[in-house]
């Protein structure tokens, strides 16, 4: 699975959001370690604070499956499901991803409309985070 390959697909799942408040489309695209890509969308519940975000949504299908093992994550995103520049996770998925991602080893992928891409690790987008090894 290539970088673009990723991208691809998280922008695919933009196509599957459920935003009828927003109208901002989201789609993920996680690979885990051994391969397997588990996608996901945001779905938005009328009862704002129960929306989840598209990066937790492919999370949590990876560890429900078994997966907690995790690569990278490619996300793509914009208003009325049209893709103009970056969509950086919110913080909530930057602190789920440190629980099954390795902070220098885990990526974040990130591409605009021109087809630019960026990679962050874990550790740049959420510094001085707040993990399990210090339970
Ligand atoms: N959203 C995501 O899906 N991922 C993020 O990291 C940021 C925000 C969604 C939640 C909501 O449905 C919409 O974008 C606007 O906040």
């Amino acid at each position: 699975m290539t970088d673009k390959e990723l991208i691809n697909k998280a922008a695919e799942m933009t196509k599957k959001s459920y935003v009828p408040y927003s109208h901002f489309h989201v789609g993920a695209a996680l690979l885990c370690s051994d391969g397997t890509v588990y996608t996901g969308c945001n779905i938005e519940n009328s009862a704002f604070g129960v929306t989840i975000c598209a990066e937790r949504v492919a999370m949590f299908k990876a560890v429900s499956e078994g997966h907690t093992d995790f690569e990278k994550i490619a996300i793509m995103g914009g208003r009325n499901g049209v893709i103009e520049d970056y969509c950086p996770p919110c913080g909530s998925c930057r602190q789920v991803m440190t629980e099954f991602g390795d902070l220098e080893k885990f990526k974040i992928l990130l591409a605009n409309a021109d087809g630019e891409i960026k990679e962050y690790s874990l550790n740049e987008i959420l510094p001085l985070s707040f993990g399990k090894e210090k339970l």
